[in-house]
């Protein structure tokens, strides 16, 4: 399964080499994929300390391709020379608090492909006042326009889709995962997710993810439910605790 760890903006410098020196000691890496998100600023040297096995991503990249007169932005080329393997695109908290686009996210998705870079799209409900049909609308017209013109060959073992809520993200003040959203509803989310991909892309292998509120002492809801298989978990507030999120690992 894929554990991806999303730092956000949690972490100066210093304390992100800090945590990244523990998720070595914690021996994180076994039979889990684990791949850490960190800001901008500590890939680097993030990259740098982790052991190799543990894949670095960054959280946003530019939808400008290249090196160019872009002020304040991070291209995917930049991001591919310093060793990150992928990034993270399309986040709740992206899409709420900055506005972020789809017609722009579908620009970064490309960049980031064509320069070799691993795509995690982020995609669900970014209002809690929405009707199921509402739900399945916006999500299905996220992958569409996020992931318009990507072919199935150029996303050949690069893409994953995580499916996240506002309802059960823990920065949008939910603390437990199943609490504004119940864990059935969540199935039904990655089922529609999955029946969109076999559709546009069948035959490729995308893992789905769940991100929100995952915890010791829940995550295992998520994965007992008969018939529907998650193939990982996109982790915020308890991946910054190295023993918390070695219990995830240990869950599953
Ligand atoms: P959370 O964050 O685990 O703190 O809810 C998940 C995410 O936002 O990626």
């Amino acid at each position: 399964m894929i554990f991806a760890a999303n730092w956000k903006m949690n972490l100066d410098n210093l304390s992100a080499v800090k945590l990244a020196e523990e998720y070595n000691s914690g021996n994180l890496a076994g039979k889990h994929q684990v791949i850490v998100m960190a800001s901008h600023i500590a890939l680097a040297d993030v990259r740098r300390k982790l052991r190799p096995e543990i894949e670095v991503y960054a959280q946003d990249v530019s939808k400008f391709s290249g090196l160019g007169n872009f002020t304040g932005e991070t291209s995917a080329q930049q991001l591919h020379a310093i060793g990150v393997s992928g990034c993270l695109l399309g986040h709740m908290e992206r899409r709420t608090h900055v506005k972020e686009l789809d017609s722009d996210l579908n620009l970064k998705i490309k960049n980031a492909l064509n320069e070799g870079l691993k795509v995690m799209l982020s995609v669900g409900e970014t209002s809690q006042n929405l009707t199921p049909a509402e739900q399945k609308e916006l999500i299905t017209s996220q992958l569409a326009t996020d992931l318009a013109d990507v072919t199935p060959e150029m996303l050949i073992d690069k893409l994953a889709i995580a499916f996240e809520s506002v309802a059960t993200i823990s920065s949008f003040g939910n603390q437990q995962a199943g609490a504004a959203l119940p864990v059935a509803d969540i199935f039904k989310k990655i089922a529609i997710i999955k029946d969109w991909l076999k559709e546009k892309y069948a035959g490729v292998s995308i893992p789905v993810i769940y991100g929100g509120s995952v915890a010791p002492d829940n995550i295992a809801q998520f994965v007992t439910e008969d018939g529907v298989g998650f193939d990982g978990f996109l982790v915020g507030k308890k991946s910054l605790d190295v023993l918390e999120f070695k219990k995830l690992l240990e869950a599953v």
